[in-house]
């Protein structure tokens, strides 16, 4: 698997990057197929890419957001990564509300919403593989990456692209994409920043098989390989 890391003196240049990255693999995505469909995370870390984003001239009616794993919690709760991508991002944009795919956290049960978003992302890429133009993802400090944990049943999934998960993390209840969805990405940026990352980072480095690891993060392996961007303090 192809896999590059650049490592930037701190969050901001990480961002302004990852972004000029994300517009280009946008650019090429939407000359190619005419459109550009991309899986987004949560936590932190990204915050500040979506703000930049949001400032890029982007054609935002070829532009499909979804995303990688959500808290189920209301799209209001602090802790919502849906929240944190609309405050960022989604409320300085045109983007059409149909090319914006939350991911419910209203249903009876998080069983019952990941069926659902499940179902949404079979619908939208019909009988194609779900190959994200491009992925977002980030790093835990214990190599969780998405909402797939160490030693989650969900890292073994073969038949689902979505699944409720209970996390050792708050908040607990959450979903994810599996690697079924996760291992098809043409591009996967994962974005990784501050020291509380440097031990996990040479922990997934000095990794001798990455297909049997701990590490769920070393076991995403997807077609178009990884790019990491890593700021001075995690990458050091
Ligand atoms: C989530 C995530 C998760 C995140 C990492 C890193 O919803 O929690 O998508 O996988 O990317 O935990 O989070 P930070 O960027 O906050 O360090």
């Amino acid at each position: 698997m192809k896999m590059e890391t650049r490592v930037f003196p701190d969050i901001d240049a990480l961002s302004r990057g990852a972004l000029e990255e994300l517009l280009r693999v946008m650019q090429d995505a939407i000359r190619q197929r005419g459109r550009f469909v991309i899986a987004l995370s949560g936590g932190h870390t990204p915050a500040k890419l979506y703000a930049l984003w949001a400032h890029a001239e982007t054609p935002w009616d070829r532009v499909h957001l979804f995303w990688g794993d959500e808290r189920y919690v209301q799209q209001d709760d602090p802790l919502s990564n849906y929240r944190m991508t609309r405050e960022t991002l989604i409320k300085h944009v045109a983007i059409p509300a149909g090319n914006v795919h939350v991911v419910p956290t209203d249903l009876p049960t998080p069983e019952k919403a990941a069926e659902a978003y499940d179902a949404e992302l079979r619908a939208f890429f019909g009988a194609e593989a779900p190959a994200f133009d491009l992925q977002l993802l980030g790093l835990g400090v214990e190599g969780h990456t998405a909402s797939l944990f160490p030693g989650s049943p969900a890292l073994e999934e073969k038949q689902r692209w979505v699944m409720a998960i209970e996390a050792p993390a708050k908040p607990a209840r959450r979903l994810t994409f599996t690697p079924a969805v996760l291992d098809q990405g043409r591009n996967t940026f994962f974005l990784v920043a501050g020291a509380d990352k440097r031990e996990i980072l040479a922990a997934l480095r000095a990794e001798p098989d990455s297909k049997v690891s701990q590490y769920p993060a070393a076991r995403i392996r997807p077609v178009g390989g990884t790019l990491w961007f890593l700021d001075q303090a995690a990458g050091s």
